[in-house]
C-alpha cells in the first residue's frame, strides 16, 4: 500500500510505522489518522508482521497533536465526526492482536500523547515531552485522552495534567508510569526491538490473548475475569500450547507456529 503521510518498514517481523510530517512536527491530520488505521488493518492480516513500533519522523517530535490548522473552523458536527474517527482508529491500535510499542522520540502532545497511550507499551527518548494542552485551545482531548490518561497514571494526576495543560518531561512520565522506559534518543528503536524480540519468542496466540484480556479490564462492557477463563481454555486447544508444554518437558526451546 502507498501512503502520503506515514512510512512503513518490516524488519524481521517488526513493522515500524513512522508518522512522516516532520515540518508540522508530525501533527495528525485526518489523512494521517486514516493511514494509521489502514496500516494497522493491513498489519493485522499480514502474517509476516509479528509486532509493531509506532514512531515519529525526525528528532524533535513524536506527534505534536492533532493538526490545529485543519480543525480550526470546524462545527460541532464536524468535530464529533473527527473525534469518532480518531476513536475508531486508536481503539483499533489498542486492540491490535500483535504487540505495539510507541517509540516516543520527542513531543507527544494532545493527539500524540493519546495515540501513544493507545499503544500497549511506551518507550521514550530522553528529550520526549508529554502533555494534553487542549484546554489552552478551549478544547478537551478528543482521541481518548480523558479516559486513557487516568487509566495509566491515576485520576488525580490525570486531572491535574488535563486541566493545567502542563508539559512533563520523560523522567516525570516514567515516574508517573506513563512510559515503560526512558533511553537516549539514539537507542530508542533498539530498546523497542529488544522488548519486542523477547515477546516474539513467546507463543503468538497467547500473546494476543494477553492483549485481549488485559484490555477487557478497562472495558466497562466486558467481564474480564470471565473472558480470562474462556481464553485460558482456548489456549489449551492450540498447537502452541502442546508445543510449549512438550518443549518444557523435553528441556528444549519451543518452536511456536501461531496455531
Ligand atoms: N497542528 C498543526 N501544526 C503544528 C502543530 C499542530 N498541533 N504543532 C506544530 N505545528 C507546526 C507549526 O505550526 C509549525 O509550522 P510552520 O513552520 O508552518 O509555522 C511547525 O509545526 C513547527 O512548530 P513550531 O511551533 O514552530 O515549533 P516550536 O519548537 O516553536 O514549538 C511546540 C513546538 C510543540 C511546543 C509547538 O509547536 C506547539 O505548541 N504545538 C501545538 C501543540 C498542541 O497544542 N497540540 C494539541 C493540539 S489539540
Amino acid at each position: 500500500m502507498t501512503y502520503q503521510n506515514i512510512l512503513t518498514e518490516n524488519n524481521n517481523g517488526i513493522l515500524t510505522i513512522t508518522i512522516n510530517r516532520p515540518d508540522k512536527l508530525n501533527a495528525l491530520n485526518k489523512q494521517t489518522i486514516a493511514e494509521v488505521g489502514q496500516a494497522f488493518a493491513a498489519a493485522e492480516k499480514d502474517e509476516s508482521v509479528r509486532a509493531l513500533i509506532l514512531t515519529g519522523s525526525g528528532t524533535k517530535a513524536f506527534i505534536a497533536g492533532a493538526d490545529i490548522s485543519e480543525f480550526a473552523a470546524y462545527t460541532t458536527e464536524e468535530a464529533k465526526e473527527l473525534s469518532a474517527h480518531g476513536h475508531a482508529v486508536f481503539n483499533a491500535v489498542e486492540k491490535c492482536p500483535k504487540p505495539v510499542i510507541a517509540a516516543i522520540n520527542g513531543f507527544a502532545l494532545g493527539g500524540g500523547c493519546e495515540l501513544a497511550m493507545a499503544c500497549h507499551m511506551r518507550v521514550a527518548s530522553e528529550n520526549a515531552k508529554f502533555g494534553q494542552p487542549e484546554v489552552k485551545l478551549g478544547l478537551i482531548p478528543g482521541y481518548g485522552g480523558t479516559q486513557r490518561l487516568p487509566q495509566l497514571i491515576g485520576k488525580a494526576k490525570a486531572m491535574e495534567l488535563l486541566m493545567s495543560a502542563d508539559m512533563i518531561d520523560a523522567q516525570e512520565a516514567y515516574r508517573l508510569h506513563l512510559v515503560n522506559y526512558v533511553v537516549p534518543q539514539d537507542q530508542l528503536l533498539d530498546k523497542c526491538r529488544e522488548i519486542l524480540t523477547k515477546i516474539m519468542a513467546q507463543a503468538p496466540i497467547a500473546v494476543s490473548e494477553i492483549i485481549n484480556t488485559v484490555n477487557a479490564y478497562y472495558d466497562k462492557n466486558q467481564d474480564g475475569f470471565q473472558l480470562e477463563i474462556n481464553q485460558f481454555g482456548r489456549c489449551f486447544s492450540t498447537e502452541d500450547f502442546e508445543e510449549g508444554a512438550t518443549a518444557f518437558l523435553e528441556k528444549r526451546k519451543a518452536d511456536f507456529k501461531s496455531k
